[in-house]
């Protein structure tokens, strides 16, 4: 039990707020580089760099200005990234069969990180919706989402993105039994050591936005996400996800979007204590970064304070498109 807190003025809360010194002892967490995921966009070419409308400041590389990119992140102190592909609309089909293809973008990309910067971790994503021509995460027939064929796919996804040296796999589809399926072909296909973060909490989202234009998928996105993605009312559904999930074989959990499920962040912390990462997704990073280029925020404190909120909430690590700036911040003696 919690015992009471004294009255004034035995208690005076801001007598450890007075000075910099005893915030900087008082304070309960921290932001570290080595907390950061940065996700990045890549796209077919060289020397081009497409920014993407609704994420100003993020862009769409070429693999060659990417491992640049990583290069420097690499120098910051960002232990990873996690790459998402726009693919040729030519590529796009109803079958997906580029989402395995060894050699399409993603896996280039993740093959000339790994070549150029090992240290860096590669994250991927897993789910068909870049390939797709509808834009869902799984194969559709008759407008029906088909679970157990698309983890058929996922699982090839899964090898190919394994074989092309990634560290980190992130199932981002959430189709039922694909960590699973993908654990067991890790295992049986010589991929023991590959982790799985699952994209285990992943909410039906409007934050998403962003993204699928950056991915090319908002166009073609025939309907919504919601026979796969959590209902935004449901946190007891998490939780059975984030379980399920753990026993078929995840190393690491996700909760998605961020900022509006920093509860959902806390209740798996406390519940099954592994380790657990949060999206701070596009939407977000849009709302923040527009807010202020518009000088209605100050840009480095919102930042930094968006993401501080996810060490208090328990998350040991957060994918942020501010991965950069907010490593070059920390990098220079950020409080
Ligand atoms: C694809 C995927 C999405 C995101 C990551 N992987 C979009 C979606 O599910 O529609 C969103 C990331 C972001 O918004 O930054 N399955």
């Amino acid at each position: 039990m919690r015992p009471t807190v004294a009255p004034m003025p035995a208690t005076r809360l801001r007598r450890m707020r007075r000075t910099p010194a005893l915030r900087a002892l008082a304070q309960e967490v921290r932001l570290s580089t080595a907390d950061l995921i940065w996700p990045v966009f890549v796209r077919e070419g060289e020397g081009i760099r497409e920014p993407v409308a609704s994420m100003p400041g993020v862009d769409r590389l070429s693999v060659d200005l990417l491992v640049g990119e990583v290069e420097r992140a690499a120098k910051l102190g960002i232990p990873a990234v996690c790459v998402f592909p726009y693919t040729d609309p030519v590529l796009r089909t109803e079958t997906c069969e580029e989402a395995w293809n060894p050699d399409n973008i993603a896996n280039r990309a993740i093959r000339a990180i790994k070549a150029a910067v090992p240290e860096v971790a590669v994250m991927t994503d897993i789910a068909l919706d870049p390939y797709n021509a509808n834009g869902h995460d799984g194969l559709v027939r008759d407008g029906v989402i088909l679970n157990d064929e698309t983890v058929e796919c996922l699982v090839r996804m899964a090898l190919a993105q394994a074989g092309a040296g990634a560290d980190i796999l992130g199932p981002s589809d959430m189709m039922d039994g694909r960590i699973g399926a993908i654990r067991q072909a890790l295992e049986a296909q010589g991929h023991k050591d590959v982790a799985i973060l699952s994209y285990a909490a992943k909410y039906a989202s409007a934050f998403y936005g962003p993204f699928r234009d950056a991915v090319g998928a908002s166009a073609r996105l025939v309907g919504d996400k919601k026979t796969y993605q959590i209902d935004p009312a449901n946190g007891d559904e998490a939780i059975r996800a984030v379980e399920r999930d753990l026993a078929e074989g995840a190393d690491a959990v996700m909760v998605k979007p961020g900022l509006p499920y920093l509860d959902i962040c806390r209740r798996v912390k406390d519940t099954f204590g592994v380790p657990t990462f949060a999206y701070q997704v596009s939407g977000e990073y849009a709302m923040l970064r527009q807010a202020q280029l518009n000088g209605w925020i100050d840009a480095e404190k919102s930042t930094m304070e968006s993401l501080i909120c996810f060490k208090r909430a328990g998350c040991d690590g957060i994918l942020t498109y501010f991965a950069p700036e907010a490593a070059r911040l920390l990098n220079a003696g950020w409080r």
